[in-house]
C-alpha cells in the first residue's frame, strides 16, 4: 500500500514537474514573438500609456522638454506643427534614450495615421 502511495505521489510530481518546465519553456520562446495589436490603437488605452512611461517626465510644465504631454491638446499641439512624428518615427530621436519598442513605433504611427484622434 505505501509503495502504491508512493508511486502515484511520484508520478503526480513528474506530471507536475513536466507541466511548469513546459510552460516556462513557452515563456522562453515567446518574448518580443507576441503580436503588436495596431488594429485597434486609442489615445486613452495605447498612446497615453505610453506618453506616460516615455516622455511626460521631460514633456510636463515645467519639464525639459519642448511640450506639456499631459493633456491631450498638448500632444496634439505637437501633432499638428509636425514634429510629434517627425522626432518619434522619422528622426527618432525622442525619447533621447530610445527604449521605443518596435509595437510601440507602430501604434503611434498607425495612430497618427488615422489623424491622431482623442478617442
Ligand atoms: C529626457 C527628456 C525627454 C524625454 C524622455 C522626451 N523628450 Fe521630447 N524633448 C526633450 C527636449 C529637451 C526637447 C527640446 C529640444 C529638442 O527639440 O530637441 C524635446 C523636444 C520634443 C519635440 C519637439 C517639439 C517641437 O515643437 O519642436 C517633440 C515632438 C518631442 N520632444 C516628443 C517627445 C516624445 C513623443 C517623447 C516620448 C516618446 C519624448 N519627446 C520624450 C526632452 C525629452
Amino acid at each position: 500500500m505505501k509503495k502504491l502511495v508512493n508511486l502515484s505521489l511520484l508520478c503526480f510530481l513528474t506530471l507536475f514537474l513536466i507541466h511548469c518546465s513546459y510552460k516556462e519553456e513557452k515563456d522562453l520562446i515567446k518574448p518580443g514573438a507576441e503580436k503588436c495589436d495596431t488594429s485597434a490603437v486609442k489615445f486613452s488605452s495605447s498612446i497615453r500609456p505610453l506618453i506616460n512611461n516615455h516622455c511626460i517626465v521631460c514633456h510636463k510644465a515645467g519639464g525639459t522638454g519642448n511640450g506639456d504631454f499631459s493633456t491631450y491638446s498638448g500632444v496634439k499641439a505637437k501633432v499638428d506643427n509636425g514634429s510629434f512624428r517627425n522626432r518619434t518615427l522619422v528622426v527618432k530621436d525622442m525619447p533621447p534614450s530610445g527604449g521605443l519598442s518596435a509595437c510601440e513605433l507602430q501604434q503611434l504611427q498607425s495612430w497618427l495615421n488615422e489623424g491622431a484622434p482623442n478617442n
